[in-house]
């Protein structure tokens, strides 16, 4: 299936503005952003068309992504760099020019990326014309580059998580030279505003709020790969939200890896709360949701206004991780088995059709099975609406990498095992709870399994399967939740 590209023109008429014409390409390329960029993509076109002449059809590009929300909206910005270069975009990895976007946070998202790049360079064997690149959290990992540069010599441009801004620049290298470019920055504080994205969907959309994390969970290795937090201006937000709501987006996506420490370091600091409250305010927006809260800062003020709103989506996902404090603190999370209760209880009773949802890690190191039914005590009494569970891995760097106390994978395996059948059994009492219910839907698709209806994501998060008009994706219409499928509903649309 091909991928429906809707090209944001982005917010900020002001900064925008002085890019309106076409660059001119005699001159030196301008020094200050985004003009930089676009004197880059303007330049790619003319490269691009040229081979596209040369070989006779249309240049695609793909951009496959691997890892979660963030590396998604990353690939719509190089998506829409792509497109405004000349490329078609496809979903296929048989394009003329395939990047993927990795990730790192587990040594399995790792694993099958070089099981792509084995697959891909099959088939570059037959198509000599085809480029590859590589970019994304995987990237910051010097033993990764290393490896790359040994093993994975047809890799033509490897760029990381810091100058994914500089793509349309760096394009232009590889198209200029036949030698593997290579340009990994170890960290950054710049944020650039104002270049071109597609969406997924036409009518929801993910917007970065902040960059990087500052928290240092000892397992993790985001830190590492994506940088120190920055948060981007409140009204650097507002107006690629609002240009959002003019093209027709109703659903809003707030990403950052711990959105409620936004705005902290901002020139006028500004809670993530109020932020919200300022969104709401935008018209044509018609649901926001966000991702990812970690407990420790989770505010009162933040559930007041999720309480009072319309529009804020009643789901919160709220990682838990481990419910044994001895464990937490180990893996420097900076709260306790009793004070994540008391906040979901918190939450609960202030916003009593909220659907919480989590993360948890089986196998830290030092973890034993009397700390998994710890965690397991928490599920029981907190019941997540839904929880991803995941067996630790050592991720090279991290303190918890150098603990000496690492847990075999066997015993590990039995605790993960334990405890998903807890968590599945308290997901599906939870998803029972909203049987016979109508709520509103807002229409993403058809069933990619079964054209005759089409599938809808409830407010907290739920889908739901049910017959109708194709003309009603983007909408938000009322469904009957009929039969409860477990995870999801069989529904008919109310009157
Ligand atoms: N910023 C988010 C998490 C981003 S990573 C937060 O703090 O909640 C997504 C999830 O991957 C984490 O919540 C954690 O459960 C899991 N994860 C991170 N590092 C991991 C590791 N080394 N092994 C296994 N799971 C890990
Ligand atoms: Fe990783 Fe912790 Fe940051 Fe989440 S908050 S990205 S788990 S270090
Ligand atoms: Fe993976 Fe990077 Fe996200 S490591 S989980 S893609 S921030």
């Amino acid at each position: 299936m091909g991928m429906r590209t809707v090209v944001e023109k982005q917010a900020n008429e002001k900064r925008t503005g002085d890019m309106s014409g076409t660059p001119d390409l005699t001159r030196e390329p301008p020094r200050e952003e985004p003009a930089r960029q676009y004197y880059f993509i303007e330049k790619c076109r003319q490269y691009i068309s040229e081979e596209s002449d040369r070989l006779g059809h249309p240049l695609t590009a793909a951009v496959i992504t691997f890892g979660c929300q963030m590396n998604a909206r990353d690939s719509e910005k190089l998506s829409g760099i792509l497109a405004q270069a000349g490329y078609v975009l496809t979903d296929s990895e048989e394009a003329d020019f395939v990047i993927y976007n990795t990730c790192t946070v587990r040594d399995n998202a790792n694993q099958r990326v070089y099981g792509r790049l084995g697959f891909v360079n099959s088939m570059k064997k037959k198509n000599p014309h085809k480029r590859v690149a590589l970019c994304g959290c995987m990237m910051q990992e010097p033993s990764v580059i290393e490896k790359i540069k040994t093993s994975y010599r047809f890799v033509d441009l490897i760029f990381g998580t810091h100058n994914l801004f500089k793509f349309a620049e760096l394009l232009c290298t590889m198209y200029e030279g036949d030698r593997m470019v290579i340009d990994i920055w170890k960290d950054t504080d710049q944020i650039v505003e104002a270049l071109p994205a597609t969406r997924k969907y036409p009518f929801k959309s993910g917007i970065n709020i902040m960059f990087g994390c500052d928290n240092f969970c000892s397992y993790c290795i985001v830190p590492y790969v994506r940088g120190r937090e920055r948060s981007r201006r409140p009204e650097d937000i507002l107006g690629e939200i609002r240009s959002l709501a003019a093209q027709g987006v109703v659903e809003v996506m707030l990403l950052g890896q711990n959105v409620n420490s936004y705005g902290r370091n901002l020139e006028r600091p500004m809670s993530f709360a109020r932020l919200l409250r300022e969104v709401e305010q935008i018209d044509g927006i018609e649901r926001i949701r966000f991702m990812t809260s970690h407990p420790k800062d989770l505010s009162d003020e933040l559930i007041a206004v999720m309480a009072s709103s319309d529009k804020i989506c009643r789901h919160l996902h709220l990682p838990l991780q481990s419910g044994s404090t001895r464990i937490l603190q180990a893996m420097n999370r900076r709260y306790t088995k009793e004070q994540y209760l008391a906040l979901a209880e918190k939450i609960r009773s202030r916003i009593p059709d909220i659907s919480l949802t989590t993360d948890i890690i089986v196998g830290f190191p030092g973890e034993t099975m009397a700390d998994v039914e710890e965690t397991i005590d928490v599920v029981k009494r907190v019941k997540f609406d839904n929880a991803f569970t995941f067996l630790y891995s050592r991720r090279t760097g991290t303190p918890a990498a150098a603990m000496e106390n690492q847990v075999p994978r066997k015993e590990a395996q039995a605790g993960f095992d334990r405890l998903l059948s807890c968590v599945q059994e308290t997901a599906r009492e939870q998803v029972a709870r909203l049987s016979g219910q109508t709520q509103d839907a807002l229409v993403e698709e058809i069933n990619p399994h079964d054209p005759s209806l089409l599938t809808g994501r409830l407010s907290n998060n739920t889908i739901v399967h049910f017959p109708g008009d194709p003309a009603l994706i983007g909408r938000i219409v009322p469904v009957a939740l009929l039969e409860n499928h477990g995870f999801y509903f069989i529904g008919r649309m109310a009157k």
